[in-house]
């Protein structure tokens, strides 16, 4: 025994490196291993796509969107292109209403390559023609929120410089209400309608009908390139009132890869819930289903109850979400049809891993291709390897092309922090981080349209060395260990409500507009059973005066979008505010909406009464046995 166990060890002594390398490979193995295969595929796969891309980046202006519909237009004339209630519109129906009007707005408006139109329509099959139409005599296209009013709408409007607005006739009052200044500022005003009943207002569908239906010459469009803006979507920043984000033509068709990682083809039928007002509606959705030759179903309004009849009725294969769209679907009673429909693809963002679960064990396998994109940033991920909860893994290779970190962020003072040499800190593995993103060459940032400081309040400079640059993409990340990623929160003015980016400093504006009222500091709390957080306004009354509940619903109904408006209020002697005259928001966050934590008066936005009035420990139980309906 003794000889052979020496011998043993003299024999194995011998390759010691060897043995010293076992546990090393073993331990590469238990962390590269179980993902390299996957990590290299995807990595293949979107290399392969950008170099695609920057092929066609290269024939540009003969690979842009528009080139791209007509391709499908003469590929599959006759195919369904857009299916909306009970009409139908093949990829030539659509050719034809946006040759007429691009005829009609030329004539009429008189507009030139360049000049931007502004929209302010729901989800309707004239939303993608007009666009189509505006793309083929050089138009860039505002896409506005079809919630905001007044200051807002006003603000937006002015932002994207527009010179015309589309608006539909159902948002009449909306329009209205705006149209002495627009008139002011020498805005010509439509209604896509035959007819108008406002005095100052166009009709601009009779006139589209009345149109030519003749190719447009692409002399109307001249020096369309890879940077020349197609369409500007507004975000709410981590700052301030919304921003125009410019679209250009080489983003588009960036944009237009993840219907192709989804695998949607020309076969599939894609359901689209999402206003097209957003990037993930238009530019993912509309624009995905163009590149593929798709056919995509669009809806005025989400709905929960009606969206699996629809999903029946259109024969959907796929369907574009967000995390707020699947937990409305599994709050819905259960039906013994549940599994019954065809859908096989789910393209999306934010959803909980609880509610992934159940949302595959009640409706069926159906495929989640959850990615991550801002609509202007420049930092794009995908869950390729389908962990569950995940917006997606971080992989070496791409990242190599695609440099991101993940940096330590002061929640209290609303910076990141930076170490004695005034950089910033990478997080470790685990922890919760500013997630940000180098503007390179071939990762660009496009910025916003109008002031050039907004775009600059995005930019971080000297992070990690001098003279360095990168996109802040106001998002926290975790990032575990073995590199999978997931969406913790959204830093500094915005928080999210029924899939809206809310601005609190928007908010704060409007609510401080009351005369009673001095200060204001609004942030979003963190309701069970919820995504995103909802509203709540701080305010300090002003001297000698008291509050008005039904006076401030009246303001916050008459200019907030219903997601934005605070749902809750609390009248605080003093707002606090930190060492660089920020309002402290975290400790109030932790408070939450308890009547019994909260000493202050607290309020409650009642919808049926039309007033703020005094919070109650009922309303809140309620809350908690999802009883009430927030
Ligand atoms: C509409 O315009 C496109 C090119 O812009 C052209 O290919 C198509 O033939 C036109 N449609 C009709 C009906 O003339
Ligand atoms: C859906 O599919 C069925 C059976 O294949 C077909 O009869 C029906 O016309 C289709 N509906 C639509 C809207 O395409
Ligand atoms: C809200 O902000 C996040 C983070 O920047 C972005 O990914 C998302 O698209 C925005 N959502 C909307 C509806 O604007
Ligand atoms: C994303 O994850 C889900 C997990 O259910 C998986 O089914 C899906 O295939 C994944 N997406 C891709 C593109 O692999
Ligand atoms: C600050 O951070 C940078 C980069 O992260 C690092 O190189 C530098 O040594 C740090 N300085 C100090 C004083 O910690």
């Amino acid at each position: 025994m003794q000889v052979q166990s020496t011998l043993l060890f003299r024999r194995m002594s011998v390759p010691k490196s060897v043995l010293l390398a076992i546990p090393v490979l073993w331990m590469l193995k238990r962390i590269f291993l179980p993902y390299l295969w996957q990590d290299l595929k995807f990595f293949y796969r979107a290399a392969s796509y950008m170099k695609k891309i920057a092929q066609a980046l290269k024939q540009c202006p003969s690979f842009g969107m528009l080139d791209i519909f007509l391709k499908q237009v003469a590929t599959r004339p006759n195919q369904a292109f857009i299916l909306y209630q009970d009409q139908s519109y093949t990829y030539k129906d659509i050719d034809l209403k946006s040759n007429q009007t691009a005829w009609a707005l030329r004539e009429h408006a008189k507009l030139k390559k360049g000049d931007c139109v502004a929209v302010f329509l729901g989800n309707e099959p004239a939303y993608i023609w007009i666009w189509l139409g505006l793309i083929k005599i050089g138009c860039p296209m505002a896409c506005l929120n079809y919630n905001i009013r007044s200051k807002s709408f006003l603000h937006c409007f002015k932002c994207s410089e527009a010179k015309v607005i589309i608006a539909a006739p159902e948002l009449r009052n909306a329009v209205e209400e705006v149209l002495p200044a627009l008139r002011e500022q020498g805005v010509l005003v439509y209604y896509l309608s035959r007819d108008s009943p406002t005095a100052g207002v166009y009709s601009l569908l009779d006139k589209i009908e009345a149109a030519s239906q003749e190719p447009i010459p692409s002399s109307f469009r001249p020096g369309l390139n890879v940077k020349t803006p197609i369409v500007y979507i507004y975000t709410s920043g981590t700052t301030g009132l919304p921003k125009a984000a410019v679209i250009n033509q080489g983003r588009l068709l960036i944009s237009s890869s993840i219907s192709t990682m989804s695998g949607i083809t020309s076969k599939d039928i894609l359901y689209i819930p999402l206003p097209l007002y957003h990037s993930a509606g238009l530019l993912i959705g509309v624009r995905g289903c163009i590149q593929q030759g798709a056919t995509c179903v669009i809806r005025n309004k989400f709905s929960a109850s009606q969206f699996w009849d629809d999903c029946r009725k259109y024969n959907v294969t796929a369907f574009q979400y967000i995390g707020e769209i699947l937990r409305y679907l599994c709050n819905t009673p259960k039906k013994d049809n549940d599994k019954d429909h065809c859908v096989r693809i789910a393209v999306g963002n934010g959803v909980r891993s609880d509610v992934w679960k159940e949302f595959i064990n009640r409706f069926g396998p159906i495929k989640m291709c959850e990615f991550y994109a801002a609509t202007e940033g420049n930092s794009f991920f995908f869950n390729y390897t389908g962990k569950i909860g995940a917006l997606g893994k971080s992989n070496l290779f791409l990242k190599a092309m695609r440099p991101y970190n993940l940096i330590k962020y002061d929640v209290e003072k609303d910076e990141p922090v930076r170490n004695a040499t005034g950089q910033c800190i990478r997080v470790a593995k685990g922890e919760t981080g500013l997630l940000i993103s180098e503007i390179t060459v071939t990762t660009p940032f496009t910025g916003y349209a109008g002031d050039a400081s907004l775009t600059e309040k995005k930019r971080l400079h000297n992070v990690f060395k001098k003279g360095d640059l990168y996109f802040n993409t106001g998002d926290l990340i975790m990032e575990d260990k073995e590199g999978f990623l997931f969406f913790q929160d959204r830093v500094g003015d915005t928080f999210r409500w029924k899939g809206e980016n809310v601005s609190t400093t928007e908010v704060a504006d409007i609510v401080g507009m009351t005369d009673f009222i001095e200060e204001v500091n609004v942030y979003g709390i963190p309701v069970p059973y919820h995504e995103g957080r909802i509203g709540m306004a701080a305010v300090k009354l002003k001297e000698d005066q008291s509050f008005d509940g039904e006076k401030l619903y009246e303001k916050v109904v008459d200019y907030l979008p219903s997601y934005a408006r605070p749902r809750f209020v609390r009248i605080q002697e003093s707002i606090e505010v930190t060492g660089t005259y920020k309002q402290r928001k975290v400790e109030l966050v932790k408070e939450g909406f308890n009547p019994l934590v909260i000493k202050d008066p607290l309020y409650f936005l009642d919808e049926t009464n039309k007033i703020y009035r005094p919070m109650t420990q009922q309303i809140y139980n309620a809350i908690l046995e999802k009883t009430f309906k927030l």
